[in-house]
């Protein structure tokens, strides 16, 4: 399919002021639409985020014989259960968008069923890694067509006499935790898995809310996950908190412009994603936590900031999983920020909607920035945002979203070539930001 480009230019503001709401976190949106298929009975969901690659996961499960619909009275979205074991065989390929979640879960549910299901992705997911999710779900006993290099078209002969397998996960990736524990939901037995960073827990969190059996090992060096297979699941409703790293991107406007002051409410700070915040603190950002409350399981609160005077920090690669997905826009915080702040370990980044490393580092330098990677290491050396460049954006919703962030600072307006793939995971984003005082416009 052809795609038209939607560039965008963001401008330098004074005054930066709101107390605002961002959609419904994209991990646990996800999640509640497929768990929810997998129970009996309806599923309501409360915050839903709307966005293209949530939207997608619900469309793959209409495919696959579940009733999802939107009831527009209560805003709640609705899921008709089928039960583990459920699903039919979907008559057309799975269109799993630009989203790498939705292709790597479904892969994982779809697998232990007597069917074939083919999943395809824009040109973006079609370039990114499947072998993680192929090689766990080939030891179970699952035959797997991919393209050459392990990447989408991606066809899965399932099974229903999958084996359950106990995975040590060679890479921190919750997706690639998620699909083992959605095949191990309709398999036989215990399915397990090792992980030897945390990384972030809401398919753990979900399943056991909606009564799986599953077992939550955490020692020093490894976290073991454990289900068995087969429940019976009721349905139960779920709801859907503010997602902490769409929240990133506004919050960071608080900071970086001069009258800056932004509440962001009701933002899920679940220890495994609060990464980001933690670095802020310290970096010497003026970011307060209120209304601290647990809603469903999860840990909400008012994040608060105020425009800071910022210092360049050392992250360490062992805080990457609790902040994989922000680390353009913390690129784009040390950028204002003096010193030089040194990223560490960012491998992960390279396969993501882009290579988020070369992306930022890219952008930055063509905005005067002073930035280079050396191994799996980013340096930004921050104190002056000069701008007036145009920033590739490589089909990425966050280093679109960062840029046009960074522009409301820096000397010069800053234009992203692509601002329209921010609908993957923050529709009404330039709506929400402008009403508070930024300047962003399509350009034409
Ligand atoms: C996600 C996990 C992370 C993250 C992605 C969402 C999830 O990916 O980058 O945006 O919902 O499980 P990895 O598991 O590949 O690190």
């Amino acid at each position: 399919m052809s795609h038209t480009p939607r560039p965008m230019i963001s401008k330098r503001i004074n005054r930066i002021w709101g107390n605002i709401m961002v959609p419904g976190d994209k991990s646990v949106s996800h999640r509640a639409l497929i768990l929810g298929s997998q129970a009996i009975g309806e599923t309501h969901i409360t915050g839903l985020l709307e966005s293209e690659d949530v939207l997608n996961t619900a469309e793959a499960l209409k495919k696959l014989g579940v009733n999802i619909y939107k009831d527009e009275a209560s805003k709640k979205w609705v899921v008709e259960g089928v039960g583990v074991g459920g699903l039919r065989p979907s008559e057309e390929p799975l269109d799993m968008g630009n989203s790498g979640t939705a292709a790597r879960l479904l892969m994982g549910l779809v697998a232990p069923y007597d069917f074939q299901t083919t999943f395809i992705g824009d040109e973006s997911l079609s370039k990114r890694p499947m072998q993680r999710i192929i090689t766990p779900l080939e030891e179970m006993g699952a035959e797997i067509v991919a393209s050459e290099g392990g990447t989408l078209p991606i066809t899965v002969k399932g099974s229903s006499s999958l084996s359950p397998i106990h995975y040590t996960s060679p890479i921190a990736s919750a997706q690639l935790k998620s699909a083992i524990l959605f095949a191990g939901l309709n398999i036989a037995g215990k399915t397990s898995v090792s992980e030897a960073q945390s990384t972030r827990d809401h398919t753990e969190k979900m399943m056991e809310y909606l009564g799986v059996d599953i077992k939550i090992e955490i020692e020093e060096n490894e976290n073991t996950i454990s289900i068995v297979g087969q429940p019976e699941l009721e349905a139960k409703d779920f709801l859907v908190p503010a997602d902490p790293s769409s929240s990133a991107f506004m919050l960071v406007a608080g900071l970086i412009v001069p009258e800056g002051q932004i509440c962001v409410r009701d933002v899920m700070i679940n220890p495994l994603r609060a990464g980001f915040f933690d670095t802020l603190l310290e970096m010497g950002a003026s970011v307060e936590y209120a209304n601290i409350h647990d809603v469903a399981g999860e840990t909400i609160s008012d994040v608060v900031v105020n425009y800071s005077q910022l210092k360049a920090v050392e992250v360490p690669a062992s805080r990457a999983p609790s902040m994989i997905d922000e680390y353009p826009i913390l690129a784009i915080v040390a950028a204002y920020a003096q010193g030089t702040t040194i990223m560490r370990g960012l491998g992960e980044l390279r396969v993501k909607e882009s290579d988020r490393l070369q992306a930022v580092c890219d952008g930055l330098v063509v905005n005067g920035v002073k930035a280079w990677i050396e191994g799996d290491d980013l340096f930004v050396e921050g104190g002056k945002f000069k701008g007036g460049g145009v920033v590739k954006t490589h089909m990425d919703h966050r280093i679109a979203m960062a840029f046009l962030v960074a522009g409301l600072s820096s000397e010069m307006p800053i234009t992203v070539d692509d601002g329209s793939f921010i609908n993957t995971s923050f529709p009404g984003f330039r709506g929400l930001i402008n009403a508070i005082g930024a300047d962003i416009h399509v350009v034409n």
